[in-house]
């Protein structure tokens, strides 16, 4: 059996030991070929490829993005994409696909599951950690990592000038890593997209704390945060006004409107750090690199047994297979109970 490999959307720590791991559980157990497809369904229709051997996928564990390449390519906006897919699969001759993503990617592997039979495993990726069918998605506990030792950093520099530090994390409209970097770190205030606060709400926040001498604070916010005032009034704010293939906005630049709100409405000194693309950059974590050999193991027994139109997913402690239709149906956002957690700490 020759086996595909792609991985598509924004890169993510845990990639490598994916592949890593289906090639290595592949070619020991079943025997499999397997063909890496570069630049996410974008490679597909170029059929663009390469080898995936033992030597490829050796020294890649420790090695963060990927070594395939991705893009936001959606095949489903391109005339006759779909179909030239399916054409490059049987000219490749490639029997089965093994598309690791996020809800975009998977979103295009379910539809060429459903509408054209192809014979597609997914493996879900993200730092944003917004997909359903698996508790944790790799990569989201290394963008964690990352933003909970920002968080560290920013606290020391803010008591020493008795500033507001305010820092935006990434996640989309999901505020997982805001809320757990924001937790781990010890984050006077959370903004997230699921559980708005009014930027009065965050200054009366923070001025208890003055009040009580804590001369400074940290507020962590979620990039898809609006920005909400008493009155009802309300702002998006986005990075730009691009819109990828898939109809996502660009978000960033809340944390900066945030700041400038703090600083207009109590007078303090105000800082905002973005953190951006770091958190999705180099190395991944222990925890990561684990999850990613999990779900590759997995992934190769799935392509065996012929799970096809299903995704490896994370139930407590198991790796478990779900159909992708639970994954890219409805998005996985911050429930209550987390929201709660958080709250016994602000102020
Ligand atoms: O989905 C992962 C993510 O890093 C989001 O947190 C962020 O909003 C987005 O990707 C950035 O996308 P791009 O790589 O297209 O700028």
């Amino acid at each position: 059996m020759n086996v595909g490999v792609l991985t598509g959307g924004g890169d993510c720590p845990g990639l490598n030991p994916v592949i890593r791991a289906l090639v290595r559980k592949g070619l020991k157990d079943y025997g499999f070929e397997f063909t890496g497809i570069r630049w996410g369904w974008k490679g597909l229709l170029e059929k663009d490829t390469c080898k995936l051997d033992l030597d490829a996928v050796s020294g890649i564990l420790h090695v963060g993005g990927t070594i395939l390449g991705t893009s936001r390519t959606n095949l489903f906006k391109i005339e006759g994409g779909p179909e030239r897919a399916v054409k490059s699969l049987n000219e490749l001759g490639i029997d089965a696909l093994v598309a690791i993503g996020g809800d975009d990617t998977l979103g295009v592997a379910k539809h060429l599951f459903d509408g054209l039979g192809v014979h597609v495993i997914g493996v879900p990726k993200t730092i944003d950690n917004d997909l359903s069918g698996t508790d944790y998605t790799f990569g989201f506990d290394t963008a964690v990592a990352i933003a909970t030792e920002a968080i560290d950093r920013l606290h020391s520099t803010a008591e020493s000038h008795q500033r507001v530090m305010v820092v935006e994390v990434m996640g989309r409209s999901a505020g997982w890593i805001a809320v757990v970097s924001g937790i781990a770190g010890g984050a006077d205030v959370i903004v997230t997209p699921e559980f708005p606060l009014t930027v009065e709400d965050v200054c009366d926040l923070i001025k208890q704390r003055w009040a009580r001498g804590k001369r400074f604070s940290v507020v962590c916010v979620s990039e898809g945060a609006k920005i909400l005032w008493r009155s009802g009034e309300q702002k998006e704010v986005l990075a730009s006004d691009e819109v990828d293939a898939f109809g996502n906005v660009k978000l960033g630049g809340v944390g900066a409107v945030f700041a400038r709100e703090i600083k207009r409405l109590t007078g303090l000194d105000v800082r905002d750090t973005t953190l951006g693309y770091i958190q999705r950059g180099g190395t991944p974590t222990p925890h990561d690199r684990v999850l990613g050999t999990r779900f590759g193991v997995k992934a190769a027994d799935m392509v065996a047994q012929g799970e096809w139109g299903k995704m490896a997913g994370l139930k407590g402690d198991e790796i478990v297979s779900v159909p992708l239709s639970v994954a890219v149906d409805t998005k996985k956002l911050v429930t209550k109970e987390w929201w709660d957690l958080a709250q016994v700490f602000f102020g």
